[in-house]
């Protein structure tokens, strides 16, 4: 009972909402929030009038940082365990596993994305630092 009300409460959030509301519930760091947010908005403008698909760059982008919680060197690897924690919550998804991966696990700058998806992520990952509320947040990543 308590399930199908969970359902039905998920099933009225959309996308972003569900990913955000992961995001906060794993850490919720307040520069990794902003950071995340520019990366999808650079992410979905760079995707415009195209076929790809938006919903990849929303949950890459809420989950590819939330790693460096646990270490920043190591960060790719233990995101796309978190991605695994998402899917398993959210199964709806798992189709997309693949491509989720490439972009969380390809993210930094040594990375070498198979996907175009995980090219534009990497791209993204990159010029989220010169969005105008990254720049005026004076947040910086070392
Ligand atoms: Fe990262």
């Amino acid at each position: 009972m308590l399930e199908e009300k969970e359902e039905s409460l998920r099933s009225k959030m959309n996308i972003n909402e569900i990913c955000e509301e992961f995001f906060h519930k794993e850490w919720g760091n307040e520069k990794v929030r902003l950071h995340s947010s520019c990366m999808i908005e650079a992410c979905l403008n760079m995707i415009k009038d195209t076929s790809l698909d938006p919903e990849i760059f929303i949950i890459a982008g809420w989950i590819h940082d939330i790693g460096r919680k646990t270490d920043v060197e190591k960060h790719p690897q233990i995101s796309a365990e978190l991605l695994n924690k998402f899917l398993d919550e959210n199964k709806s998804f798992s189709d997309k596993k693949e491509i989720l991966l490439d972009c969380i696990l390809n993210h930094k700058r040594s990375g070498k994305p198979q996907t175009v998806y995980g090219m534009i992520f990497q791209a993204a990952d990159k010029a989220s630092l010169y969005n105008n509320r990254w720049i005026a947040s004076k947040f910086s990543f070392s």
